[in-house]
């Protein structure tokens, strides 16, 4: 045999094994059921949508259920929606740490479920790269739900009403982790937050802003420090770096050190990748709702907007890892009180009561 048919025997024997393996991890079942279209406001982009996880109206309501089962928690008190409420724009109640089923304290303040579907990192330490995969996690933590996952299955395998919303959502009665996290994260996907006045002067909708949140709109896109030294600075408060306007998320989704520490005791990303460069990088949270979600910081750390707003116009502390555009860790912003006021009126302007009264996103009761 020549060199060249063995190559396309190895070639031909990698594609089958490889079709073998996919076959396990994505199992025939698909998605079923009416496919739904969820409106995205005109202010953001299209909404990048996994294809073997598409919308659909059963895949939703599904999800729905699931995301308020306290049966996914290993002594059947808490569900997702335990630490991460609507009213909330669905995080905790106002805790530093959240408490899990065996009044356990974890170590990180609960994120806000918020126009997740165009983020490719997941949680502060961004170490999930989806919904679907991170889903199956926080089942698992210990001082989370504390459950197993073939447990949570079987239990809800074991109650009537569920294999049929498998079965319409999925074509199939047999439950698993993979379709549990599917449904839940077409769920979370239709959380969007994009009918806050911030959004309503985007859209030229009309909204008279005040003077403050005009003024506020405009800071947090100027440039800070002093004009005078030549470099572009413009006496701004500088967030828009990482919390950009456009595309209507408020964050960049990536990872930063935004100065909240000299030395580490979380490392953030860098506890993930064992990198030095990401000790002290966190997952930028969105500015949306930020009204609603204190406290403040992967540690919960501020318990006011004014405390974080005194925090950048400090300019943070200097390390090895703080973000380039920190810029200021010598000297800061200097912003005046009217500034800002203006800040802290620009954020009360992205408060989005439409989406946490949504009643598609309340407790649905049990199937
Ligand atoms: C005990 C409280 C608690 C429960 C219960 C809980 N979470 Fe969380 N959630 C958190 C905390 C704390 C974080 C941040 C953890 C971290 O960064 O390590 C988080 C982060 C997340 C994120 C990441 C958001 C982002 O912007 O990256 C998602 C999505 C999420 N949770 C969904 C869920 C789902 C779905 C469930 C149910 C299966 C659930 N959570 C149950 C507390 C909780
Ligand atoms: C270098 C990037 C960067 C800049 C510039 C920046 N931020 Fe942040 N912001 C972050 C990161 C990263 C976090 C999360 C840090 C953590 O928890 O460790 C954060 C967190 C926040 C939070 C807390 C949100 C929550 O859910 O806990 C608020 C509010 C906030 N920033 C507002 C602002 C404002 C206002 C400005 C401008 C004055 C600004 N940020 C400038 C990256 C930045």
């Amino acid at each position: 045999m020549n060199s060249g048919s063995k190559l396309l025997i190895v070639l031909l024997g990698a594609f089958v094994f490889a079709q073998g393996c996919r076959h396990e991890v994505d199992p025939p079942p698909g998605p079923r059921g009416t496919p739904l279209t969820v409106p995205i406001p005109s202010n953001f982009p299209a909404m990048p949508i996994p294809p073997n996880n598409p919308f659909t109206v059963e895949g939703v309501a599904l999800g729905r259920f699931l995301f308020y089962d306290e049966r996914l928690s290993g002594n059947n008190t808490q569900a997702c929606a335990s630490c991460h409420a609507p009213q909330l724009a669905f995080t905790d109640n106002g805790t530093r740490f959240s408490t899990g089923i065996d009044g356990l304290e974890g170590s990180r303040n609960a994120m806000a479920l918020v126009n997740l579907a165009w983020d490719t990192r997941y949680f502060w330490d961004g170490r999930r790269a989806t919904l679907e995969e991170q889903i199956l996690d926080p089942v698992m933590n210990p001082i989370e739900m504390h459950e197993t996952w073939p447990n949570a299955v079987a239990k809800l395998q074991a109650d009537p009403a569920y294999p049929p919303l498998f079965e319409g959502a999925f074509g199939t009665t047999t439950i698993d982790s993979v379709l549990v996290a599917r449904a839940i994260a077409q769920f979370i996907r239709t959380m969007i937050s994009g009918n806050s006045n911030f959004d309503k002067v985007q859209r030229g909708e009309p909204y008279l802003p005040t003077i403050d949140e005009q003024l506020g709109i405009a800071l947090t896109q100027q440039e800070g420090g002093n004009p005078a030294l030549g470099l572009g600075g413009q006496w701004g408060a500088d967030c828009f770096h990482c919390h950009p306007h456009g595309g209507g998320r408020m964050t960049d989704g990536l990872l930063h050190n935004n100065g909240l520490d000299s030395e580490f005791t979380d490392l953030g990303a860098g506890g993930v990748t064992g990198l030095p460069q990401d000790i002290g990088r966190f997952k930028t949270p969105t500015l949306r709702n930020v009204a609603l979600t204190a406290p403040y910081m992967h540690d919960g750390r501020f318990q006011t907007l004014e405390e974080v707003i005194d925090h950048y116009n400090s300019g943070g502390h200097p390390s090895s890892t703080v973000d380039p555009f920190m810029k200021y860790t010598q000297g800061g912003l200097q912003l005046t009180p009217e500034k800002k006021q203006q800040l802290l009126a620009f954020l009360h302007m992205l408060t989005d009561m439409d989406f946490v009264n949504n009643p598609a996103f309340q407790d649905p009761g049990t199937p």
